[in-house]
């Protein structure tokens, strides 16, 4: 059984760690240590989160199978970067979306991706849109599957090194 709810400070250890985990099981193989290790401390630590977390425009959910935790999302409220293809539209960030990799290719992130349209539609946000790494193909190609498409592409600084996201975008007015 696969359950989502939204996280309270209470999970915020239980967050850092998950994200922290899911970030080195997916991306550590593929930087040089030095930039992925300054990102990892410095983003993937508790106070960062406690930070985010404490900013009314983030949002974390959990996703729990039979009460274990699996996979976590973050959503950032009217965020559009300035974007001069969002900037029209009022925007719902999807910042961050990791699944265990235990639990991976079970349906977890496809929950996830499914409770964020429906914030996002319930609250009346005209559209989804992600950041994602060019080289991580396999998240790319399962955006594709759930409606996103590719319209530009932005600067990710992964410890000092500059590195290119695609941003995918989603219109949920349609
Ligand atoms: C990307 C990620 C969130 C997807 O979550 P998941 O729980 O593994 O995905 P799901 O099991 O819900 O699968 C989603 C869909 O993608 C498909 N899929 C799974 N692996 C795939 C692959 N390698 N290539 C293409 N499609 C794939 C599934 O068949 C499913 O399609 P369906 O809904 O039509 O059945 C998860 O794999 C993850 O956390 N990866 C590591 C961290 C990461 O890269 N996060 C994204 C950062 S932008």
């Amino acid at each position: 059984m696969i359950t989502i709810r939204l996280v309270t400070f209470e999970d915020l250890e239980l967050i850092t760690n998950m994200g922290r985990r899911t970030f080195i099981e997916a991306f550590a193989h593929l930087n040089n240590p030095v930039h992925f290790n300054a990102y990892l401390n410095s983003h993937h630590v508790l106070e960062a989160v406690e930070i985010e977390f404490n900013n009314p425009k983030n949002q974390f959910y959990i996703a729990e199978v039979d009460f274990k935790p699996a996979g976590l999302c973050k959503l950032v409220l009217n965020e559009n970067e300035g974007h001069p293809k969002l900037q029209k539209y009022t925007c719902l960030e999807l910042e961050r979306i990791y699944v265990l990799k235990q639990f991976q290719g079970r349906g977890i992130g496809n929950y996830l991706f499914k409770k964020a349209e429906e914030i996002g539609r319930d609250n009346n946000f005209e559209i989804l849109w992600l950041g994602v790494w060019e080289k991580n193909l396999k998240a790319i190609e399962i955006y594709k599957k759930w409606g996103f498409s590719v319209f530009a592409t932005h600067i990710f600084d992964l410890g000092g090194d500059l590195q290119t996201d695609l941003m995918m975008k989603k219109h949920l007015t349609v």
